[in-house]
């Protein structure tokens, strides 16, 4: 999957991102084991704690899509550097790829960044962990 393709998609998806908050618009796509790209914007609430970023909103179409797993994702907002996914969402990432899954983080001057779900979760808590000690 070309992460080029990605990256134009997560713009897309960020166009549709709800931030009358923060004001601060984030899109994110990924490419999943179907081989169908989903995608997400984040999503506030004047509760702030409600607030869905929109790497879990992506991964979440992906699941309620039926598809598995996490081929290639990218993140993309508007910053002096790519923005950097929160821990959260870090974490939920990590649950649906593999360690060397490729991430590229970009901003919509046109900044890219390549990463893996490895570099950006090491040593994660995962569910190798929670049946051993279950
Ligand atoms: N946000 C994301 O959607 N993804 C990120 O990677 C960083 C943070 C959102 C959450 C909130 O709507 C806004 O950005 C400011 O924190």
């Amino acid at each position: 999957m070309d992460l080029e393709k990605l990256v134009s998609a997560a713009k897309a998806a960020r166009d549709n991102a709800y931030v009358p908050y923060s004001h601060f618009a984030v899109g994110a796509a990924l490419v999943a084991d179907d081989g169908q790209i989903y995608t997400g914007c984040n999503v506030e609430n004047a509760s702030f704690g409600l607030t869905n970023c929109a790497e879990r909103t992506a991964i979440f179409q992906m699941i309620a899509n039926g598809a598995k797993k996490i081929v290639a994702m990218a993140v993309i907002a508007e910053g002096d550097r790519p923005v950097s996914p929160c821990g959260a969402c870090r974490q939920v990432m990590a649950e649906f790829s593999e360690s060397d899954t490729p991430v590229m983080l970009a901003t919509i001057q046109g900044q890219t960044m390549e990463t893996t779900i490895g570099q950006l979760l090491p040593y994660a808590f995962d569910k190798g962990d929670f049946h051993e000690h279950a």
